[in-house]
């Protein structure tokens, strides 16, 4: 499971259906847009959950960090350190091993998105453009390193308040992001941070509190 939200029995339902089980709880970051159902799902499952290293969590959780794989079964699920939308983000390259010995797709999170990136500026007010720096690095030095065929699927698609410009289709590929996402189709570091801090929507009001809830787990 990855990104959970807090309404957990769809999940369970699932998994349940498929006779499968839950093995692990992957948050791509600590999110601020919603109460994360993380904890949740590990009491349910027993199933830990995981974080980047860097995630300032203050409940029990299994740190993650860039390049480390997950075998799961004939799956393998590979962890890019991919930070800007916050210093904790990762993405998650999955590869069906039934399919290919490459990667298929990749979960972006919120670093990528269809028609967007993620914005930089929803926590530490004044890092905003180390934030967009680091972003800048994650896209190019990682997520559009892989070849154009991979399938991108990110936490949000259009209405989203974790980026602005997002499409209202859910899912794209790296090909279609690097030719056509405006974001992406910058010359300088310095043209993309100013974008991506640029007409941001207003953050919500609930975006502070979810993500103090979401670092306690409380
Ligand atoms: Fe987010």
């Amino acid at each position: 499971m990855v990104d959970p939200q807090l309404e957990i029995e769809p999940y369970l339902e699932a998994a349940a259906q498929k006779s499968m089980r839950i093995t692990h709880i992957f948050e791509t970051h600590v999110q601020a847009d919603h109460l994360s159902g993380a904890r949740r799902l590990a009491d349910a499952t027993g199933a830990p959950v995981l974080f980047h290293q860097s995630a300032p969590v203050r409940f029990p959780h299994v740190e993650i960090t860039d390049g480390e794989d997950h075998d799961l079964g004939n799956v393998r699920l590979s962890i890019l350190h991919t930070p800007g939308h916050t210093p904790d983000s990762v993405s998650i390259l999955v590869t069906d091993k039934t399919r290919a010995p490459e990667p298929w797709f990749v979960l972006t999170g919120d670093t990528l998105f269809s028609g967007g990136v993620g914005r930089p500026d929803l926590i530490g007010a004044g890092s905003e453009t180390t934030f967009a720096e680091q972003l800048h690095e994650s896209l190019y030095g990682k997520i559009l390193k892989l070849p154009d065929h991979v399938e991108v699927f990110p936490a949000h698609f259009g209405g989203a308040a974790c980026g602005k410009g997002l499409s209202g289709k859910p899912g794209s590929t790296i090909g279609f992001e690097r030719r056509f996402n405006p974001a992406l189709r910058l010359t300088s570091k310095s043209e993309f941070v100013q974008f991506v801090l640029a007409d941001l929507p207003p953050q919500p009001e609930a975006f502070a509190e979810n993500r103090r809830r979401n670092l306690s787990g409380e």
